[in-house]
């Protein structure tokens, strides 16, 4: 499969959308009024997966939805380069809200963000190979798009979103150039919670996943007035 250029979308593509419930609230305190990103049909693998932008500076991240999980991975080790991440200590709060996490005590290589001490960890999974590891949790920046078109863009920044590190090998079996995975699920931490508390939105998304190369036949929307284009698909508000 080609590579998708950053936040760009092939025809036929998907949209990932969140809508604040408040737009007037959000727009006073100079919020984004929704986030949407673009959802594509991996056709070797099957996958739905998503492109956002992450770190400083920022990259082009590719990363396949899970409905399921507790928070957003990817891959730390394969060139993670960032000049504003920042690990979670074992006894910060987001540590303390997580029912499965644990405490990497000492890491003896150079620090990075896959290694470092008194860190929060977690147990990313690849839910398409049923793989899992231990790994960091680390905030760095996230950006995503708050409108799609005609163009992607202006980008609505979450300074410290909260994800695991995962180490490359995990990454095996996901579409092609995806270095992570995306968790909708109603966790925490999950992306739909995370930018609910960041942005003021409620807890709610539409998704609408049609076959590979072809129009949408399906759909599932909280708000179905919201899907401007058939090829918009998913939305949160
Ligand atoms: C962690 O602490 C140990 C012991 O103080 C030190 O040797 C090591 O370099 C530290 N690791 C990181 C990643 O900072």
């Amino acid at each position: 499969m080609a590579r998708l250029p950053p936040l760009a979308v092939a025809s036929g593509a998907l949209l990932l959308l969140f809508v604040s419930v408040s737009p007037c609230r959000a727009a006073a305190g100079g919020g984004p009024s929704s986030v949407v990103l673009p959802v594509s049909k991996d056709d070797a693998t099957q996958q739905y997966v998503t492109m956002f932008r992450q770190r400083t500076p920022q990259v082009p991240v590719k990363a396949v939805l899970d409905l399921a999980g507790t928070m957003l991975w990817v891959d730390c080790d394969a060139g993670y380069v960032s000049s504003s991440y920042a690990g979670v200590r074992c006894g910060a709060k987001p540590c303390r809200l997580l029912k499965n996490a644990g405490c990497a005590i000492t890491c003896l290589d150079a620090p990075s963000a896959g290694c470092l001490n008194d860190t929060c960890s977690e147990f990313p999974k690849n839910t398409a190979t049923s793989v899992s590891t231990a790994g960091n949790i680390i905030t760095d920046v996230l950006s995503l798009p708050t409108t799609f078109r005609p163009a992607p863009g202006p980008l609505a920044t979450a300074p410290a979103f909260l994800f695991t590190c995962a180490h490359t090998f995990l990454t095996q079996g996901l579409a092609d150039g995806a270095t992570g995975m995306v968790s909708l699920s109603r966790a925490r931490f999950a992306l739909p919670t995370q930018l609910a508390d960041t942005f003021g939105f409620s807890r709610k998304f539409a998704l609408c996943l049609p076959p590979a190369s072809a129009p949408p036949s399906s759909s599932l929307a909280t708000r179905p007035t919201h899907f401007h284009n058939q090829d918009e698909a998913i939305a949160m508000q």
